[in-house]
């Protein structure tokens, strides 16, 4: 189903785009190694600036100020410090007490639709569900969804291509001066008064002294939501369509939900939310008898090192039960892995939990579905079921 992926992985596995001057990686062995390499940078943009036309220099240099305090795309020292003083609401523990609200929100949506027989599982599941999660993390009222949803794919249409895109500068300008409207006054009144949500604990947690500004705290509550939201949707709605394109796997997961955690791996490997990432080489590096050199991007694909059939024997066959799997390389690798993973799973695993419980005669109620065109973000524009 990937012809691109193949080709790449067994004829140009570490190929250089004349068209880009970027190179794309895609064993699984390779994008693995690169993302833990000291000599690949996350912190491209500035290096990206030049391709700029003049008169969104301003603008762009806007972005990138914001860009630059996400932890995505800094190194260290500055990664260790923002990644410490922002993960304590990430750990195992805090997102299983997560659990239960995640049941409450599924059920409330789901409690929408039983009635129907019929639903479209982005719009009525998949895309509510994260947005609602995420912004109750942060402690954020969700009065205009939409807006949310607009505001974060500009953001990231932007990160997607780099700020290469035509005409992506002046929307992602917008966004991030939007966000930071919704944002700081919520900083400003945690700092006066703390409450039990994230915005709180960045703006109150200190480690040697040392805590985040005003600018930085909006910066990564922005990147929580562009990273948090629609990944999710793309997982539990392409999640969902690969148990229905395969019922055989369906039928064995409803029959013993303990293939959950796995099904949830597999799910992450056939369909990425993400397809790739990139980094710039800040020193030389030979790989496969080429070069990569100081100061080139690199693309590295994680969908295709998903489907390297030297990690995954026979990769384009889904198969929640695969044994020695490897981990995805869905959630990235080393210091940047991503720090949603564990709220993702559980968010993802609550969602698929209570749809196959609740529907247990899930269909597919059309013939096609419909990608959405960002080769960044994979996701389904809508998945109609009935049941
Ligand atoms: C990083 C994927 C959900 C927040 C990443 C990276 C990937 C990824 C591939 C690494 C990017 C790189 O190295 O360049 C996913 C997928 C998700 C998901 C597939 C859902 C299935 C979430 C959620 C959050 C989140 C729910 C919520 C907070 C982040 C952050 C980073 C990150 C903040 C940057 C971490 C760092 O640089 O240290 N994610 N993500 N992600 N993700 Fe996720």
């Amino acid at each position: 189903p990937y012809p691109m992926f193949r080709r790449l992985l067994l004829e140009e596995p570490v190929f250089y785009d004349k068209n880009t001057g970027s190179w794309v990686v895609s064993r699984y062995e390779d994008v693995n190694a690169l993302l833990r390499d000291a000599r690949m940078s996350a912190d491209r943009y500035v290096a990206l600036a030049d391709t700029v036309p003049p008169e969104q220099k301003e603008m762009n240099s806007y972005i990138v100020k914001s860009l630059s305090m996400f932890m995505l795309n800094v190194e260290n020292p500055t990664h260790f410090r923002l990644r410490n003083l922002t993960n304590r609401s990430f750990t195992p523990k805090s997102i299983a007490a997560m659990r239960p609200s995640a049941h409450a929100v599924v059920n409330e949506l789901l409690d929408a639709v039983q009635p129907r027989g019929h639903m479209d599982v982005v719009a009525d599941l998949a895309y509510p569900m994260p947005i609602k999660f995420i912004c109750g993390i942060l402690g954020m009222p969700v009065e205009d969804m939409g807006l949310i949803k607009q505001l974060s794919d500009d953001v990231s249409v932007y990160i997607g291509s780099a700020g290469k895109a035509a005409g992506c500068i002046p929307p992602a300008y917008h966004a991030i001066v939007e966000f930071s409207k919704l944002f700081r006054p919520l900083v400003e009144a945690r700092r006066k008064e703390p409450k039990d949500d994230l915005i709180s604990s960045m703006v109150t947690t200190r480690v040697d002294g040392d805590s985040l500004s005003d600018d930085e705290v909006i910066a990564n509550c922005i990147l929580f939501l562009v990273a948090g939201f629609e990944t999710v949707t793309n997982l539990i709605a392409c999640g969902t369509l690969a148990l229905l394109e395969h019922p055989d796997q369906l039928e064995l997961l409803k029959r013993d939900s303990r293939l959950m955690e796995g099904a949830i791996d597999e799910m992450l490997r056939y369909y990425p939310p993400v397809n790739r990432t990139a980094r710039l080489c800040v020193e030389d590096i030979p790989l496969r008898g080429k070069v990569i050199k100081k100061g080139q991007i690199v693309v590295l694909m994680l969908g295709a090192g998903n489907r390297d059939p030297s990690e995954y024997p026979d990769p384009d066959r889904f198969d929640i039960a695969r044994e020695n799997r490897s981990r995805p390389l869905s959630f990235g690798g080393g210091h940047h892995f991503c720090i949603g993973s564990h709220l993702a799973r559980m968010e993802g695993e609550v969602a698929l939990g209570a749809l196959l419980q609740r529907m247990p005669n899930l269909r597919l109620a059309t013939q096609e579905v419909e990608w959405r065109g960002n080769s960044r973000f994979r996701g389904l524009r809508a998945l109609p079921v009935s049941f």
